[in-house]
This record gives C-alpha cells, structure tokens and sequence, in this order.
C-alpha cells in the first residue's frame, strides 16, 4: 500500500503482517519526522516466533501509540493490566530482557514498555508468555507520545530509563530521551515520591543527565550525585557491551519531590 498521511501509517501499523512491516519501516523512515527523533530509525525484521506472539498477543497485551499525537487518546491503566496496581514504565525497552526479569521479580507492580523497534517488542511478548507473566504489557511507538498524550498526570510509580541512545555527536544531543525538554514531563507523569531511574555507560551523557536532573524543580537526587548499582535492574546486552568496553556504569535515581504552591492528584 502506499503511505502518504498518519492514517495510513496507522492503518498498516494494523496489518502486522511480517513483509509489511519491513515495507513500512522503509517508509517510515522516509518520512520527515514530525519533531526530533530520539531513536535510530531502522528496518524491523522479525523472528517467525516473534511474529507469531504479535499475532496472538497484541490484542490484549498490547497498546498502540498512533504517529500523529493529536489522535492518541488516554490509557486506563486499570483497564489494561486488569486490576489497579502500581505502575512502572520503562522507556526504549529494546529486546525487554530488563522489563521480563523485573515484571517477574516484582509481582505486585505492573510493567509497561515502550519501544519502536518491533522485533524487540515481539521479543518482549514472547518471553513474558514464556514465564506466564501476568504484570507485563508493551506499547509499540514513540514514548514521548505514549507519555505526553496518553498517560495522565501522576500516573506511574515509576520510570525506566535503561541505556538510553547516547547520540555522542553534539549537533544529535536534541535528539537525548533524557534533556531538559522532556524531563518536566517525565516528572509530571511519577506520582509524588514516584521514581526517575536512568543508566548509561556513556560518561558525557552521564554528567549531563546527572546535570539535567539535579537541576529540575521537583525532583530530588537519592544518592549524592551517581546512585550504586541496584542488584534489582537486570543486565541487558547494552550494558555488557559496555563493561566489555571497559566502561563505567552510571545509574542515577531520582524521586519526584513538591514544588511550592503544585496540586496533584494523585492516582
Ligand atoms: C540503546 S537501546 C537500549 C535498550 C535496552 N534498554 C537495553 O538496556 O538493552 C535504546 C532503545 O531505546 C529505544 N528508543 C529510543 N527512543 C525511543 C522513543 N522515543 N520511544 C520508544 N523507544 C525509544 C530504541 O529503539 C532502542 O531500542
């Protein structure tokens, strides 16, 4: 089919059928972006295993975040995960071994992932059905979308932000999940005590996220600048590649924290 408007993008985004989605990866990245990108855009071949999940599970494990913000709606929470629990969300999920291991070491919290890579978003349902995981969902788009159009406000109990895209280069350092842009709006959507938890093994990206969050109203450093390594975030690939390159790991753990005269709701 031949895309040229969000609607039909959004219409083949539906058809999930694997030759498809390589075509609409090609298109996709063809296309200009509607505001900066914080991922690399890139085909997504998927496993026959992997397409197979999508298959069966998108529709009550899954969440679509439309290209075009303006025709997101708002998610019930409850609703999705059956039940009204505490909700962790973790951002650029990649091949969901963090979410999979956590989700299940921590029964009491539901996960939500997002990621744009479809393979991994297929990984990520696969795994979770492999351990009967009960607590764990995944959104297919750009998490700015999922969180400034379709998670309210005081939502989350907590946000993951593990081996975010580094984009070392300056002119590309707009194109950083974690920046003073985004940041206000990661913290509006933590309930109040609620936690910011990045990584990175790229020390530039670490001082500057470290730099970013200090000096945002409302959150509040838990550690005295770099947090020690949680035993609880699991290992993913990204982080091997970096100890393998003999990097350090930076983690930082912020909570949201009031700022004078601020009314929340809390949810
Ligand atoms: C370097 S990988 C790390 C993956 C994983 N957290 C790990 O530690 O293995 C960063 C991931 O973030 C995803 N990503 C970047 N920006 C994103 C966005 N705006 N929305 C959803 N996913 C995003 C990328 O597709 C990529 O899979």
């Amino acid at each position: 089919m031949s895309i040229e408007t969000n609607t039909d993008l959004e219409e083949a985004l539906h058809l999930r059928q694997l030759s498809e989605m390589d075509a609409l990866a090609d298109q996709i990245n063809a296309l200009p972006p509607a505001r900066v990108r914080t991922f690399h855009p890139r085909r997504g071949r998927m496993s026959p295993k992997h397409h197979d999940a999508m298959e069966r599970l998108w529709e009550s494990h899954g969440v679509d975040v439309p290209l075009d913000p303006a025709t997101a709606l708002p998610l019930d929470l409850a609703a999705l995960f059956g039940r009204e629990a505490p909700t962790v969300l973790e951002i650029g999920s990649g091949m969901g071994e963090a979410t999979v291991a956590m989700a299940a070491a921590d029964p009491e919290r539901d996960y939500l992932a997002v990621e744009v890579h479809t393979p991994g978003v297929g990984n990520l349902l696969s795994m979770s059905e492999r351990r009967g995981l009960t607590n764990v969902r995944v959104a297919l788009g750009d998490a700015l979308t999922l969180v400034g159009h379709q998670l309210a406000p005081a939502s989350l109990d907590a946000i993951h932000v593990f081996f975010p895209d580094p984009w070392p280069k300056a002119r590309h350092h707009k194109r950083r999940l974690i920046q003073p842009a985004h940041v206000g709006l990661l913290r509006s959507r933590l309930r109040p005590g609620g936690t910011l938890h990045c990584a990175t093994d790229w020390a530039e990206y670490a001082e500057a996220m470290l730099d970013t969050l200090t000096a945002e109203p409302g959150l509040t450093n838990a550690f005295d600048r770099f947090a020690p390594r949680p035993d609880h975030r699991p290992m993913t690939k990204f982080e091997r590649r970096g100890i393998t390159a003999h990097r350090r790991i930076y983690d930082l753990i912020f909570h949201r924290s009031p700022i004078e005269g601020e009314q929340v709701q809390a949810r």
